[in-house]
Order: C-alpha cells, then sequence, then structure tokens
C-alpha cells in the first residue's frame, strides 16, 4: 500500500517560534513515519514581500534547516526541500489561476489582513497577491492528502479543496484529492504582549532557538492580568497569556486548575506562576535547544539534503504537470 502524503512548510522569512512548534512542528514529526512527509521551505513565496531584501531570505534558509532538525523532523525520512528548486510548482500555479477570482483571494482573511498590516491596501503587489494560489499549487504538486498546519494557513487549505474540486470537476477527470488541514493547538498561539499572534515583526516571539536565558527574561514579561497589582487581588485566567502557555505547555492539569484556582482568589503571586511556566516551558524546550546547536555544525549536510529532497519533488510535481497538461489538452505527442 502506498502511504499517503503531506505536505507543508514555511517561509524563510525568521527563526521558528513555539507557534510553529505547537501548530505543526510537532504534528510533522509525529506523522514522519505513517505519511509520506514533503516539507517545503517557500522561498519564492517569502520574496514576494521580501524582493527587495534577497538576503534575508537566502540566509533564513538555513536557520529552517536548523528549526526542522532542532524540532525531530529526519531528513531521510521526510522530505525537506527549497521551493525555488521545483519550477513545476509555477507552471501548475499559471494553470490554477484559471479557476479563482480576484475577488475570492480579496475575501482570504490570512491575505485580507497582512495587505492592512502591510499598508497595501492602495497599491497591492500581483506577486504578493497571488500567492495564496502559489500556495496552492505547493499543496497540489506532490497530490497531498493532508497539510500540518496552524490556524493561520486554514483559508489556503480550504482554497486548495475548491481548487482541486474545480479543476477535476471541468474536466472530468480525477487530477487531484482534497486534502484536508491538521491543526495542532486549536489557537493562533499569541505573543508574550498578549498580542493575537506571535511574529517577528511585533517583536513578541519565544524562539525554538533562543537560550535559557532569553526564554527566563521573555517568559517574566508574558502578559498576565493587567489589573492586578498585588498577589491579594484577585486575577484573570482569560486573556492571561501566562495561563494559555501554562496549558500547552504543563501536562499536569490538576496542577494547572490549581494554580487557576489560587490566581482568581488572589492566593498566589504573578512571580510564582511565571517560575513555574518558565520551568515546564524549559523542560520541553531544552532538547530542542540542544539539538539546534548540533545542527549548527551541519548546515552544508542538511542544504544537501535538502536539494536531494528537491530532485525529488521535482519528479514528482513533473507528473502533476502531465496529467494536468493532459486533462487540458495542452499534449502534442
Ligand atoms: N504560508 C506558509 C506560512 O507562512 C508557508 C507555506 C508555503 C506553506 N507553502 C505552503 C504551508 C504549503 C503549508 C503548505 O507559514
Amino acid at each position: 500500500m502506498e502511504k499517503k502524503r503531506i505536505l507543508t512548510g514555511d517561509r524563510p522569512t525568521g527563526r521558528l517560534h513555539i507557534g510553529h512548534l505547537l501548530g505543526s512542528l510537532q504534528n510533522r514529526v509525529k506523522l514522519q513515519d505513517e505519511y509520506d512527509e514533503y516539507i517545503i521551505i517557500a522561498n519564492v513565496q517569502a520574496l514576494a514581500d521580501n524582493f527587495d531584501n534577497p538576503g534575508k531570505v537566502r540566509e533564513n534558509i538555513e536557520e529552517l534547516l536548523c528549526d526542522y532538525y532542532a524540532t525531530g523532523i529526519d531528513f531521510d525520512r521526510a522530505v525537506v526541500f527549497i521551493q525555488s528548486e521545483v519550477p513545476e510548482i509555477d507552471e501548475i500555479f499559471v494553470y490554477l489561476a484559471n479557476f479563482v477570482s480576484i475577488q475570492q483571494i480579496q475575501h482570504n482573511p490570512t491575505i485580507k489582513t497582512e495587505i492592512a498590516q502591510k499598508g497595501m491596501d492602495k497599491s497591492t503587489p500581483l506577486g504578493f497577491f497571488m500567492y495564496p494560489i502559489h500556495q496552492v499549487a505547493d499543496i497540489l504538486s506532490v497530490n497531498a492528502d493532508l497539510v500540518p498546519v496552524g490556524k493561520d494557513q486554514a483559508p489556503m487549505v480550504e482554497d486548495t479543496r475548491r481548487l482541486a474540486r474545480k479543476f477535476n470537476s471541468t474536466y472530468g477527470m480525477d487530477v487531484f484529492n482534497e486534502p484536508k488541514a491538521l491543526f495542532g493547538v486549536e489557537i493562533n498561539v499569541p505573543g508574550i504582549d498578549g498580542k493575537e499572534k506571535m511574529s517577528k515583526s511585533l517583536n513578541n516571539c519565544i524562539y525554538l532557538s533562543d537560550s535559557e536565558k532569553e526564554l527566563r527574561e521573555k517568559v517574566f514579561k508574558v502578559y498576565t492580568d493587567p489589573n492586578r497589582i498585588h498577589a491579594t487581588d484577585p486575577g484573570k485566567i482569560e486573556g492571561n497569556v501566562a495561563f494559555l502557555y501554562m496549558d500547552l505547555f504543563n501536562d499536569k492539569k490538576a496542577e494547572v486548575e490549581e494554580m487557576k484556582r489560587r490566581y482568581r482568589e488572589g492566593n498566589i503571586k504573578d512571580v510564582e506562576v511565571k517560575e513555574r511556566l518558565f520551568e515546564v516551558m524549559n523542560e520541553k524546550l531544552t532538547p530542542i535547544r540542544e539539538r539546534r546547536k548540533e545542527a549548527e555544525g551541519m548546515k552544508d549536510e542538511l542544504l544537501r539534503k535538502a536539494l536531494e529532497g528537491s530532485l525529488k519533488t521535482s519528479d514528482i510535481a513533473k507528473e502533476t504537470v502531465e496529467q494536468m497538461k493532459k486533462a487540458m489538452l495542452l499534449e502534442f505527442k
């Protein structure tokens, strides 16, 4: 029996943080045996809003490789590849673009927010505007069955399902599966400042590469209940990032409930909560940090593996292109 396929990945624009870990990376590690797993380093997508800063994109490819290795992705089992080394994706994108309207892309909540954040409302570069559909091409290039991602990527997977369906029904051929999204945690992990999303530009991330000291400093800055001045004031758990992280990192649920009760009653200091939070987070992040150190001495080897992975992915994507061309009567032999 052939294994089912996974495709997921990241833009090389910065180091990965705990949002990535909980949203997608842990699922990738868990599923790398059960599935044929393809992990895309989306450097073409990254250039869409960094075309004037190619050095940043290039450098962050290595950072991503190290983050992958650190979290336990096995480069001999999972196929890590570089998007620009698989130009078939661009070809697939052009054909898929016929199946989506500009208005539909405008309604994609993720790109809508990004356009507003980046001040692109008045003038949206075409390259950036089309990236959600280019991402659909990433996923369909290997005809994936499953896409492990964070919640913010849900609209792209929805687009993928819709376009796969439309392509199949238009030509009366079953070229594509309708891949499903797989979410790790059911939320967007907020930043340490309590803002909705952990993001490099907001400077509110806890990175996988952070040292123990950096982790400690950040945990002690985590947004709690701003109205609680004294340890004897009753505190709020809702919107309290310390407890949100505690839920995500502390497996001892009874202990967490006990702390929450004490917090609500005004019977525990913020520092005590944060000290414990640091402990449980550090316990999970220490092995990752240590493996990341190891990876830093292996960059050349990891890059070589990613180039091998690109050749492998390209072979599969060529088959996809062939099937699409057959459906669209673009075969001339
Ligand atoms: N857009 C994703 C992100 O910003 C990265 C990505 C590119 C991706 N292509 C993909 C994710 C395909 C899943 C599947 O994190």
